[in-house]
């Protein structure tokens, strides 16, 4: 039985660690979305590319070889046949790939490499708009959600073990305008599908949110 499953949420909502834990539980594969658009990102920052110009930003994409292999502690990704994994995490790259996923021709291009992983395998996706336009059709759709302070006080904890140390106060309007501007973009903007289950994390462990996700799971049929 083939099983989709969609994850979306703002940042720092805890999608990645839930998504992956709940994958592995589940034997699926898991595939972070974000990572692909910051893959972009970090391409075009280090070729110089106009992160203004869609078309370069496609070509940079088809260019780059983008690879993203699960692995035990997350997604690998590669490109240019270089591991990128840790980079793409950069402040650098945070600061810019709002503005690279916000192109139309950008999005089609990455949805259509994730609608293919999709066809492929049993999977859980996470992402800002996987319910809504990469698996409509997913067999279970969550929304995840938190308070700002607590997503941006994640982030922060998360950026520390990463060496980034920077202020709970600069994270938490930088997580406002990433909100803001993913939210208000033109083309499929962050925002819940209308047969999404809404979970929100500010109150409840990782553990909690993954038990809860998978009780879901063999509500739809899923062994685990
Ligand atoms: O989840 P993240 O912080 O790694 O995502 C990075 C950026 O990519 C985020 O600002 C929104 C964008 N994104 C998107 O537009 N669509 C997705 N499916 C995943 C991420």
């Amino acid at each position: 039985m083939l099983l989709r499953i969609a994850i979306d949420g703002p940042a720092g909502a805890g999608k990645s660690t839930v998504a992956r834990l709940v994958a592995e539980k589940l034997g699926y594969t898991y595939i972070d979305t974000g990572a692909m658009y910051r893959a972009l990102t970090l391409a075009a920052l280090e070729r110089g590319v106009d992160l203004q110009d869609p078309d370069a930003l496609a070509q940079t994409l088809h260019a780059m070889g983008l690879e993203i292999r699960p692995g035990a502690a997350g997604n690998q990704v590669f490109i240019f046949g270089r591991d990128v994994t840790a980079k793409i995490r950069s402040p650098e790259v945070s600061e810019h790939v709002s503005l690279v996923s916000s192109h139309a021709k950008v999005r089609s291009a990455v949805v259509e490499m994730q609608q293919k992983m999709a066809k492929e395998d049993n999977v859980v996706m996470d992402g800002r708009d996987i319910g809504t336009v990469v698996m409509p059709d997913a067999d279970l759709k969550i929304y995840l959600d938190a308070s700002v302070e607590a997503r941006a006080e994640r982030r922060r904890l998360e950026l520390a073990r990463k060496g980034f140390h920077t202020p709970l106060e600069e994270l938490m309007t930088k997580m406002r305008q990433r909100d803001e501007f993913d939210s208000t973009r033109e083309v499929s903007p962050l925002r819940q599908a209308e047969d999404a289950i809404v979970i929100d994390t500010t109150n409840l462990s990782v553990r909690e949110a993954v038990d809860l996700i998978l009780d879901y799971c063999r509500g739809r049929g899923a062994r685990v």
